[in-house]
This record gives C-alpha cells, structure tokens and sequence, in this order.
C-alpha cells in the first residue's frame, strides 16, 4: 500500500490585528513578497473580516485567504453576522472554527457542528479547533479531545472528512495564556496520532486524506521540530504570524522540510 502525502499548510491566524487596514496591507505585501517562491506548502491567512476586501486585492497566487469564525448560512435576520456563503462569495476559501478563544466566548461543539456543515456546502474548507486547557495526570485530557472531536463531527459525511483540517491546539500553550508552557513536539504528536485513532474508527480509511496541524506559540525557532517530529501536516502560528519575517521564515522551514 503506498503511502498518501498530505501537502503541508502553514495558517496565520491574526486573530483581532492589526490596528489598521493599513498595517494588515502592508504585513500581507510583505510575506506575500517573501513567500512569492515557495511550491510544495499551502499558505493561509485568516486577518479579520474588515480586512479581508483589501487583501483580496493584493496579487499573489501563494497565499489563500480565510477568516476565524462565519455564521452557518446565507442571508437573514442576524445583526452582526457574517455567513458563510457571504464569506465564500467574497473570495474567502478557509475559517476557523472552534479556535479556543471563541470557545471561551461561550462558543459550543454543537454550534461549531453547525458552521462546520455549512462551511464545507459554502465550499469554505473548516480548520477545526481542538485542545484542552490542561494536562492532568490521569490523561483525562484524552476524553475531552475525544469528545470534542465526535460532537464537533457529528453527522459529517464520511465523504468530505477529507476535506477538513484538525488543528490541536492546547490552550495552555498558547501565547497570551497566563502561565504558558511549551508543548513539546511529543505532546504533538501523541495527540495527533490520538486523533487520527479516533477519526479513522468512526471515518474510516479517508481520514488517511485529512491533515492534523498543531498551533500554540509556534515560531520560526522551533517550526522545525514540531514538523519534524511532532507528526503533524502543517502548523497555526498566531503571534508570530504578524511579523512577516518570521511568518515568511517558518513557511521556509516547511518548504524546505516537505519531500
Ligand atoms: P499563538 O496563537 O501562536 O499566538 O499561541 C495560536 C492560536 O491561538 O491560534
């Protein structure tokens, strides 16, 4: 049986920055200047909605543009909403869903099942949030990616499994949490073999398709080891994905490091 390679995927989640429509067209020129060779690695970018018009207008054919959360949907009654269907429409091709901060917003697996089925009828390819707050020692951390995993896919066809991403990000290494610690590219890794356990038992053979990213202060120090030995297909950079420099530099590293 041959082995399926996945291409790697680099996303920069902007999260609420920067300040100014300005500085968000700048920092895009930039890395989509200095990203302008690269060949075997996807590149994303997920600014804030406002900005995203703007971005679309910069020439590049390396970089695709997501957002960090859509409301399920077309049209309608929902002050302050933006739908998928607006997002696709508009030139966005990924989102994220369930990233932890939403989540603390009181943001639930089964709203995040929703948007995940109509992000995928949009044409929208969903970057699914998964990840605990803490490590306990009787690992019961395991349970609750598990769970968030089966309530989040609840009742996604087995043929478009494929088309969604994992992205494990544990809460507490990420960068604005209070009292971070690294994750090691073993934490990675045990959980993203956890997760494709888990997602091949209930999805079958296609989840051999989907890529698992890992995301949690990742930066152009050590993109290198978590590619290499943390057994994922990619990584979610947020604080380091606003310094073009170092964006551009951990987009080099998977470049270098994809066969
Ligand atoms: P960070 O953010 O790289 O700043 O930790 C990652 C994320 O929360 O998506």
């Amino acid at each position: 049986m041959h082995m399926i390679q996945r291409k790697k995927i680099i996303i920069g989640n902007w999260k609420m920055n920067p300040e100014t429509a300005e500085e968000a067209e700048k920092l895009f020129s930039t890395v989509a200047k200095n990203v302008s060779r690269t060949k075997k690695t996807d590149i994303v970018i997920c600014p804030p909605f406002i900005y995203l018009q703007a971005l679309l207008k910069i020439r590049t054919s390396k970089i695709k543009l997501g957002v960090q959360d859509a409301f399920p949907g077309s049209v309608g009654a929902y002050t302050g909403e933006v739908s998928t269907d607006m997002l696709y429409n508009m030139g966005a091709r990924y989102v994220i869903l369930g990233h932890s901060e939403r989540r603390a917003l009181g943001e639930s697996n089964s709203d995040i099942n929703k948007k995940i089925k109509f992000s995928l009828v949009a044409g929208l390819v969903p970057i699914v949030c998964v990840g605990e707050s803490a490590r306990d020692l009787s690992h019961s951390y395991f349970n609750l990616v598990k769970s968030q995993l089966e309530e989040c896919l609840k009742g996604i066809p087995k043929n478009s499994i494929s088309k969604i991403i994992i992205a494990y990000e544990p809460i507490w290494a990420i960068s604005t949490t209070l009292d971070r610690k690294d994750a090691t590219p073993e934490d990675a890794k045990e959980m993203t073999i956890f997760i494709r356990k888990i997602l091949s038992d209930k999805f079958g053979s296609e989840v051999s398709r989907m890529r698992v990213i890992y995301g949690g202060s990742v930066n152009e120090k050590d993109a290198a080891l978590f590619l290499e030995h943390g057994g994922v297909d990619g990584l979610l950079p947020g604080r380091a994905s606003l310094d073009a420099t170092k964006f551009a530099k951990i987009i080099d590293i998977c470049e270098a490091l994809s066969k």
